[in-house]
């Protein structure tokens, strides 16, 4: 589901309007105790188990090989939300793939710092650098840049038409958010030499095709905690039989 502003949102469990007593007390506690009906019950049961898988995943997660890769706690309110492990997985293949059809890769993640911690750990030889707002990720030390949407060629100078390959994935679901990092993706790609990758929801298809000339791949990228939102991953390029095809009917 999409908010009315653009933000990613998870997806609705229930409705409070039921009237089931949960907990069993006497006519006169009856006023003070709160009460909510099994099937909120239920809900908030599985949202606060979902909480906790985030959080342990956030804490460590496993790739392909069995080596931990370290992520931080999502924060929801900067529009956090981790890729899982196979989504993770399958985009750092294909940068992997790209990379190895170049002479001098190097790669930017906009706003997809789970995509940068998987890069490191599957091709740590190919430089990578991470544009983000979040200051936790000054731990990737000179890897990391601070990057606000809003001011999107606030950036260093060394950076301009640098990169390659550049994969950007915005917190809102917003024309405003998209325009910036449009933007942001035409000051760090080599003009008309670069691949570009998109994450974003579904609902962009027809902006990330005007802005950037993108196509939404079959391969559906998917997130720790469950999402609303149907996303999709775009490509400047068509990527044969990879990620599912290019879907060209658009
Ligand atoms: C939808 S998440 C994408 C994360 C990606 N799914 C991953 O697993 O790496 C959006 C990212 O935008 C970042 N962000 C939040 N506010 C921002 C801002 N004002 N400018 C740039 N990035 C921002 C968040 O910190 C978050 O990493």
């Amino acid at each position: 589901m999409t908010s009315t502003d653009g933000n990613l949102v998870k997806e609705p469990k229930a409705s409070l309007n039921d009237t089931v007593v949960v907990n069993s007390v006497s006519a006169d506690e009856e006023d003070d105790i709160p009460m909510l009906s099994s099937h909120t019950l239920e809900a908030l049961k599985e949202f606060l188990a979902e909480q906790n898988q985030a959080a342990a995943a956030a804490e460590e997660s496993v790739d392909a090989d069995g080596e931990e890769v370290s992520l931080v706690t999502e924060n929801w309110n900067l529009s956090q939300f981790w890729y899982n492990r196979q989504t993770a997985e399958t985009i750092a293949a294909e940068v992997a793939a790209l990379s190895e059809t170049l002479i001098s890769p190097r790669v930017v993640c906009i706003a997809c710092p789970t995509l940068y911690a998987y890069l490191k750990k599957i091709v740590p030889g190919v430089p990578t650098q991470l544009l983000e707002f979040d200051k936790r990720f000054e731990q990737y030390g000179d890897d990391f840049t601070f990057y606000d949407y809003n001011q999107p060629e606030d950036l260093p100078s060394s950076l301009k038409h640098s990169f390659p390959i550049v994969v950007a994935d915005p917190p809102y679901l917003s024309k405003e958010c998209l325009d910036k990092i449009a933007e942001t993706v035409k000051f760090l790609s080599k003009p008309g030499e670069s691949l570009l990758l998109l994450l974003t929801g579904e609902v962009q298809t027809m902006l990330a095709g005007e802005l950037l000339g993108l196509r939404p791949c079959g391969f559906r990228p998917e997130h720790s905690s469950k999402l609303g939102n149907e996303f999709r991953l775009f490509t400047s390029y068509d990527p044969s039989a990879r990620l599912g095809g290019w879907q060209h009917d658009i």
